[in-house]
């Protein structure tokens, strides 16, 4: 793995929880008063449904390990190499932290809005991502390097962003979460010897947290059609282009991780765009081409980068200093060649609600 620090210590994983770089999870805050203002009416039907399905809180009891979790893991341990251990711990701090974002995220939201409809859905996601954080949170604790909320809380940086980013940023992680998760899922469903902790059995009913929450945003969205035309399908493109390509870069850090689900980090990713691209036309008129190849080749050319941009990090002095600026902005020049290339357009359906069916 290319990560320069390894996780060995509780402070290791605090501090890389708490790192804030171009391609660790971050948290957000934003505009309090708009999303007071957001009205849900032109799709009641729709929003009352799913806020139902929250009501209904189907996965109240899911997480929470059974009997034989701790000798499931128990016993997969003793195959893990040093290698896939410490990918694995990575895998959770930052999974851990997106859980996290999302969870402090939406309960700020419902602290600071009066508008009923908001406020409650906050109140039901802040609910599920609470539970999904301190779920991985017992996967470190097994380790002895179990995060601490309260002060991640304090010490890590809030990015500022308009609600209209906030919506699409996070419509898109929660669409792309339950993506990652059910591909992971599916595969050791196939293949339960590759199956190396337990956790992964959680996944199924946990994503479609993720996929319920996804849901909420396209119904705001799909409500306020101006967020989905004109000038706005610039930031709809860049947001996808900033999700997939954070991802990607990210996932090609841990290809042990993969392999050892038998899976490979380049088609692994490819499926979790294919499926997120098929649930964003509930509401985005606009996808990448993720099969066109060029944005395949700037995909792994972002990787190349990343990775000569960790081997300058990892050296002291001017020099590497020059260079880690200079791998920054070839990594800008190769996103924004990216984002010029052709999207494909497509039609919305008439009804918003799709059903999770991967
Ligand atoms: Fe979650
Ligand atoms: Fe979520």
């Amino acid at each position: 793995m290319n990560m320069s620090t390894t996780i060995e210590s509780v402070d290791d994983a605090n501090s890389r929880a708490v790192q804030s770089h171009v391609l660790s999870p971050r948290f957000y805050t934003t505009d309090f008063a708009a999303m007071d203002r957001i009205d849900v009416s032109a799709v009641r039907e729709e929003w009352d449904a799913v806020m139902q399905e929250y009501e209904g809180d189907n996965n109240h009891d899911h997480f929470q390990r059974d009997a034989e979790f701790a000798q499931e893991l128990a016993q997969s341990q003793a195959q893990w190499t040093p290698e896939l251990k410490q990918e694995l711990l990575d895998f959770f701090v930052s999974s851990l932290t997106s859980e996290f974002s999302g969870c402090i995220l939406y309960n700020e939201i419902r602290k600071n809005v009066n508008n009923p409809d908001i406020k409650q859905l906050m109140t039901f996601m802040a609910r599920d991502e609470s539970r999904h954080a301190g779920f991985i949170n017992q996967s470190l604790r097994d380790f002895n390097l179990g995060i601490d909320l309260g002060q991640l809380k304090r010490t890590k940086a809030y990015t500022y962003f308009k609600p209209k980013y906030i919506m699409y940023a996070t419509y898109l992680s929660e669409k792309i979460g339950y993506a990652r998760y059910i591909t992971i899922y599916r595969q050791l469903e196939r293949h339960p010897e590759l199956r190396f902790h337990p956790i992964f059995r959680w996944f199924e009913r946990w994503c479609n947290d993720e996929y319920r929450h996804g849901e909420s945003f396209a119904l705001i969205m799909r409500a306020n059609p101006h967020l989905l035309s004109g000038l706005n399908l610039l930031w709809i493109r860049f947001f996808l282009l900033a999700v997939y390509a954070t991802m990607y870069v990210r996932d090609h850090r841990r290809p042990i991780l993969h392999h050892a689900m038998g899976l490979d980090s380049t088609q692994y990713d490819y499926k979790v765009f294919q499926i997120t691209n098929d649930i964003t036309r509930q509401v985005f008129p606009i996808a990448l081409d993720i099969d066109h190849p060029a944005f395949r080749a700037g995909l792994s050319h972002l990787v190349t980068i990343a990775e000569a941009f960790d081997q300058a990090k990892a050296k002291k002095g001017l020099w590497a200093r020059v260079q880690q600026g200079w791998h920054g902005a070839r990594a800008a020049v190769q996103f924004a060649r990216l984002f010029v290339l052709p999207v494909k357009s497509q039609t919305l359906n008439a009804k918003t609600i799709l059903r999770p069916t991967w």
